[in-house]
């Protein structure tokens, strides 16, 4: 396995260096919209140069899961998640917010919650799902500032215990001490959020056009 993963990169890359060819050289017959300026081709990386990576990467992750190279820790994997302004994704959104909010350990910060909120009302999504209800503050808010979408929320079944088959769960203390959707359940005006329950490492998602992924911080590759 390790060495036909090995002689089908060195094809790919015989490959990709003919593609790279046909793509890159400075060929004035060919039209305008296929070329990329000198500008372009210093700034960016090359198609062989792209190809190759998912290549690489692709390889990297067979040789982490055989155990032949150490497997990257959760904090090098957030690090590949690229870090934005939430004003560089978002105009100026006017967000609802009724209530107090005082932090308890599950909870989303406040400023993430503000991020949240500003990207949700910029882009009102039909259909929103959210994975980790926990006592559904964040859910609550999000139906109050988009009373018209469609809001599903999951989270383990009410009467999970820790001995339960499946991925291993890193919110032990958060699982215990949880009361699923209270935030929300408390509130008469909230019409439109549909309450799941089940394990998402096995569950079948609603279709939703946004999600808000905060449940089971387990990093697996
Ligand atoms: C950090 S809390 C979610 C906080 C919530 N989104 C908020 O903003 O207030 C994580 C939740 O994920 C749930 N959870 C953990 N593993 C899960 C799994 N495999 N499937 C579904 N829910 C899970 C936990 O029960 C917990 O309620």
């Amino acid at each position: 396995m390790f060495s036909l993963t090995l002689s089908g990169f060195g094809i790919a890359g015989i490959l990709i260096k003919s593609l790279e060819q046909l793509q890159c050289c400075p060929d004035e017959s060919r039209s305008m919209h296929n070329k990329r300026t000198y500008k372009e081709s210093q700034s960016m990386p090359s198609f062989s140069e792209r190809l190759m990576s998912v290549n690489l990467d692709v390889i990297l992750r067979k040789l982490r899961n055989k155990g032949v190279l150490p497997k990257p820790s959760a904090e090098k994997l957030l690090d590949r998640i690229p870090k934005i302004l939430v004003s560089e994704i978002v105009s100026k959104p006017t967000i609802r917010v009724v209530g107090t909010y005082s932090y308890v350990d599950g909870y989303l910060p406040w400023c993430d919650i503000l991020a949240l909120l500003s990207v949700l009302v910029d882009r009102s999504p039909r259909t929103i799902l959210e994975v980790g209800t926990f006592n559904g503050y964040t859910t609550r808010l999000m139906a109050l500032n988009l009373p018209d979408a469609e809001i599903h929320t999951i989270d383990l079944p009410e009467d999970f215990k820790d001995t339960d088959a499946g991925l291993q769960k890193d919110d032990f203390h958060l699982i215990a001490g949880r009361r699923v959707g209270s935030e929300y359940r408390a509130d008469p005006s909230i019409k439109c959020i549909q309450q799941h329950f089940g394990d998402t490492a096995e569950y079948v998602f609603p279709v939703a056009e946004f999600c808000f992924i905060d449940g089971s911080h387990t990093y697996s590759r």
